[in-house]
Order: structure tokens, then sequence, then C-alpha cells
């Protein structure tokens, strides 16, 4: 019997019964060129087989030096290795923790292949963070909308009272006061309004998502600092996604501009755009999804609200507001899409996730 059931397979990639296996495998030859992946790792990969056959591994898994030596020392040693919680970012898809085992494979026949079988541990952690999150919107959206009633009612009464007032004064250093009253009412009121967050439905049509993102990336250049330049990096296949166009602008501006903010004088944003496969938004999978990335290299977000930022009034600007994040994030969610973050010194990434079905 051969020890290496692969490598006595005609067509390594043919391995259907490496499809049905939750565990993503990957197979390389002894220069670690991929030779076979079965479907769970074509979807951490975000990639085909057909595409990354042929490949060297490490660079659609974008292996660090660390691990590029382990692999290289598993096959030269014979050894398996296995290791937990390493986190991996694929050229094509979300990075994602997971624990690995490598596997030497001998064939007296041919050349050693190794084996790696990874297992994504943050997918799962994933979902259920995003499925917490979602609850605590809820509420926070329950108790807002509440509070929001409260206020603008007896706004409106003072705001007119304000008006009667100021229609009987005669001196005019008095309506300066009633002024006062009647402006700040309309900040307030605007402010409540923005609170509450977007309140018309969806008119969702098919939108051409990189014109949207030229469309934005103009609308700021106006107002841009000499030292900050906005770049762009689009997958040209993405097809036509069927969002409000409005909405999808007005989320994508919060972002940038967030960017902008963060970066001050000097920096670079990075407008990007994606194709995902097999990828869960508010708890239904999708075959296909759009992922359009505002990437900045500025300082990161704040550690101590990073956990809190889509929540309202959470800033870390003194002259902020805290609602440009729960803003684009309702809008998207109205879309069936998410916004997720990661951020860190030098590189935050916000992710704008919109489902590919039922496009045209
Ligand atoms: N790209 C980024 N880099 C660093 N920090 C960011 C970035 N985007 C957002 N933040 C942080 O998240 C906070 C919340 O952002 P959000 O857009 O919700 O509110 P804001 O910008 O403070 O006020 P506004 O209501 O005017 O948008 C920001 O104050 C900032 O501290
Ligand atoms: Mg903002």
């Amino acid at each position: 019997m051969n020890a290496d059931p692969i490598s006595a397979l005609p067509n390594p990639s043919a391995c259907q019964w490496l499809d049905e296996l939750a565990t993503a495998v990957l197979v390389t030859d002894a220069q670690l060129r991929l030779i076979a992946v079965n479907s769970a790792a074509e979807v951490l990969l975000g990639l085909s087989r057909d595409r990354v056959v042929g490949g060297y591994i490490g660079h659609w898994l974008q292996l660090d030096r660390n691990l590029s030596n382990q692999l290289q020392a598993a096959l030269n040693d014979r050894q398996s290795v296995s290791l937990r919680g390493r986190c991996l970012h694929p050229l094509r898809a979300p990075e994602f923790l997971a624990d690995l085992m490598i596997s030497p494979l001998q064939s007296e026949h041919s050349e050693d292949r190794l084996l790696l079988e990874l297992t994504a541990i943050d997918r799962h952690q994933r979902i259920t963070r995003e499925d917490q999150l979602r609850q605590q919107q809820a509420i926070t959206r329950a108790v807002t909308r509440g509070l929001a009633h409260e206020i603008k009612n007896p706004l409106g009464g003072l705001r007119g009272a304000a008006q009667l007032l100021a229609s009987e004064l005669d001196d005019p250093s008095l309506r300066e006061y009633t002024g006062i009253i009647i402006r700040e009412a309309d900040r307030l009121r605007s402010l409540v309004d923005r609170m509450l967050g977007p309140s018309n439905l969806p008119r969702r049509e098919p939108v051409n998502v990189h014109e949207v993102m030229e469309h934005v990336r103009g609308l700021v250049s106006v107002q841009l600092p000499l030292g900050l330049r906005i770049t762009s990096d689009y997958d040209p296949s993405i097809p036509q996604v069927l969002v409000d166009r409005d909405m999808l602008v007005q989320a994508l501006l919060n972002l940038v501009q967030n960017a902008i903010q963060a970066l001050g004088d000097h920096g670079e944003i990075r407008l990007m755009s994606r194709i995902l496969r097999q990828y869960t938004i508010s708890g239904q999978r999708h075959r296909l999804v759009a992922r359009l990335r505002v990437r900045d290299n500025g300082p990161g977000i704040p550690e101590e609200i990073r956990e809190r930022i889509f929540f309202p009034m959470v800033t870390g600007r003194a002259s902020g507001t805290g609602l440009g994040l729960p803003i684009a994030q309702s809008l998207m969610q109205l879309n069936n899409g998410l916004i997720e973050c990661r951020s860190r010194p030098g590189r935050t990434d916000f992710d704008v996730l919109l489902p590919l079905e039922n496009t045209p």
C-alpha cells in the first residue's frame, strides 16, 4: 500500500473526496507550490483552485518568513508540526485565525509533498461578535428613538415660542438672545435627526461601485491637504451591485472623511475593491460579496474606543459627534450589507460588504 494516497492519484487537483471536508486542505510540492486545494481552502483563500494551483503557497497566503521557514523545515526534517492560533493573510480574502496541521507526505516514487490542514477559528468568532453587535445596536436604536421623540416635541414648542417672542421685541440686542435660542434649537434638532439615522427605505438599483468610489474621491478632493493622497486599487470584474446609490455615497463619504481626519496633513488613503466568496453577513451566507475597502495609513483607532466605534456618540475627536460610523453602518445594513473594521497603528481598514446575489 502506498504511504501517500494523494501522490498515487493521477491528478491530485481532482481529489473530490477532499471537497467533502469542512477543514481547508492544501497540498504543495517540495518547492511549496500548490498542487491541490479542496473547496474549504478555496473559500479561505478567496480564489478558485484553477487560479492557485501551480502558485507558491506563500504568495496566496502571504506567509511571513517565520511560517515559510516552518513549512520548509517540516519538509526537510520530515516532521509534522501543529501550530495553534496563527493569523493568516490570504491575498484575496479576509485575514483569519487558524489552527494549522502541517504534515510531510513521503513517497518512494515521487518527491515529497506537504499537506496543510487549516481550521479557521475566527470566522465563528466574527459571526458571534457580529450577532452581539447587531443586538446591542438594535437596543441602542430603540432607546435613541424614544429619547429623540421626547426631545423633538418640546423643542418645537421652544423654537416657536422664541420666534413669537422675537416678533414682540423691539430691542435688537434682545432679539439676539431669541436668535440664539432658535439656532441652538435647530442644531439640536438636526443632531437628533442624525442620531435617528436614515428614515427612508433604500431605493435599490444596479450600481457601478467603482463609479461611486470615484465620485466620493472627487467630493473630498477639493478639501484635501497637499500631503494627503487618495489612490485606488479596484477589481474590475466586480459586477453592478444592487444598492441605494445615495446611501452608499454617504456611507463611503463618512469613512473617507474619518480617514482624512485621522491622517491630518500627511498620508495615504487607498480605495480598494474585491470579491469575496462564501461570506456570512448578518447570519446569512452569501456566495459572492463585494468588499469595498477604505484603507489609511494613519495612527489607527484609539484602543479605548475601538470596540465601540459603531455606537452613537462614541468619538475620539474633540469636535466629533460620534455619529458618522453608526449612520454609515445603518445605511449599509438597510441594504443587507455590513461595515467591518480592523485597525492598528499604520493601517486601518473599513470594509463595506455588500451581497452580490440578485445583481443583474
Ligand atoms: N480611519 C480612522 N482612523 C482612526 N480613527 C478613526 C478612523 N475612523 C474613525 N475613527 C475613530 O472613530 C471615532 C468615531 O467615528 P465617527 O465617524 O462615528 O464619529 P466622528 O468622526 O468622531 O464624528 P462625526 O459624527 O462628525 O463623524 C472617531 O472620532 C475616531 O476617533
Ligand atoms: Mg466621522
